[in-house]
């Protein structure tokens, strides 16, 4: 299906994702918006002159209310952290903004993807705003600490990406959750794989959960990876693939945070929580309180 997109803020990580989403031809009209209108429009000349080396796809700079005929809208707007800041530290900046898209989203028929930090409790507020269901209100999560950590354990192990099978769920951030007693390389479970040492673990999921303050002390911020996650989310989106992704929703606790979820056309359907030991799942819950008071902090 080739949809209509759009993308709410066109600053480092709106723009990559609507770089990577045009390169995957994901979309039939592609609408930027951003409070700086002339930005909005100077991305939409600047993509459209590329139009020759992504598949056939239009795109413009629209106004904000326009954003209702899409059918899957990107909220990308927002400050990005300093080197020296958490995610959760961008919550009173963003939760305003993540507030209003999310009045101005009410009775959307498409489904919202949120990526503004902190995603997993501005995936809360967009949802309580807007009053939409759950399924359609989804955050980008962990999909992207998944997608570091297989990075690095294929690096690690010498196999492909694709013969990696690890997720993270729990809070995009510092409190994030590796279930390593469920990965596996290739049908091999990982903790039986010659040579992975009890300790290659703790090292990784400091490396996953480091990663983003890597690229930020050096670049100021992070766009490519994200940009390319939120673009295979839309095309899972507007294809109905139908996969079990690790993305943020608001779960059965009423707190948004990463779990499996079964992601097509209908958004992120609530799916059978995957096996954890019990650390896994005391990790979690650690990451879903700590969530919770941080969207409790918001009516203080
Ligand atoms: C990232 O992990 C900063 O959340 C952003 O790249």
């Amino acid at each position: 299906m080739k949809a209509r997109i759009g993308i709410i803020g066109t600053g480092w990580v709106g723009t990559s994702v609507a770089f990577s989403t045009l390169l995957a031809g994901h979309g039939r009209e592609l609408w930027l918006h951003d409070t700086r209108a002339a930005v909005a429009e100077g991305e939409a000349l600047d993509l459209t002159d590329g139009a020759a080396f992504y598949p056939p796809c239009e795109v413009r700079a629209v106004p904000l209310a326009q954003m209702r005929d899409a059918d899957v809208v990107v909220l990308a707007a927002g400050r990005n952290g300093r080197p020296d800041e958490s995610r959760l530290d961008l919550l009173r900046d963003n939760a305003r903004i993540a507030a209003g898209m999310g009045v101005a989203l009410k009775g959307f028929a498409g489904i919202v993807i949120v990526v503004t930090n902190p995603v997993d409790v501005l995936t809360r507020v967009v949802q309580a705003a807007s009053g939409l269901p759950p399924e359609r209100v989804m955050g980008t999560g962990t999909l992207l600490d998944t997608a570091r950590l297989r990075e690095r354990l294929a690096v690690r192990l010498g196999v492909a990406t694709q013969s990696v099978h690890a997720q993270v769920v729990g809070e995009h951030g510092d409190s994030s959750v590796p279930l390593w007693s469920g990965a596996r390389v290739g049908g091999t479970a990982l903790r039986d794989w010659p040579g992975w040492q009890a300790e290659d673990e703790a090292a990784l999921t400091q490396q996953v959960r480091r990663a983003a303050y890597e690229v930020i002390q050096r670049k100021g911020a992070t766009n490519h990876a994200i940009g390319l996650v939120t673009a295979e989310l839309i095309g899972c989106i507007v294809n109905d693939e139908r996969r079990l992704l690790p993305v943020s929703r608001v779960q059965d606790n009423g707190v948004a945070l990463s779990l499996p979820a079964l992601v097509g056309a209908a958004g992120a359907l609530e799916a059978t929580a995957p096996a954890m030991d019990r650390a896994e799942r005391a990790a979690l819950v650690a990451s879903s309180d700590l969530l919770d008071r941080a969207f409790g902090s918001l009516a203080g």
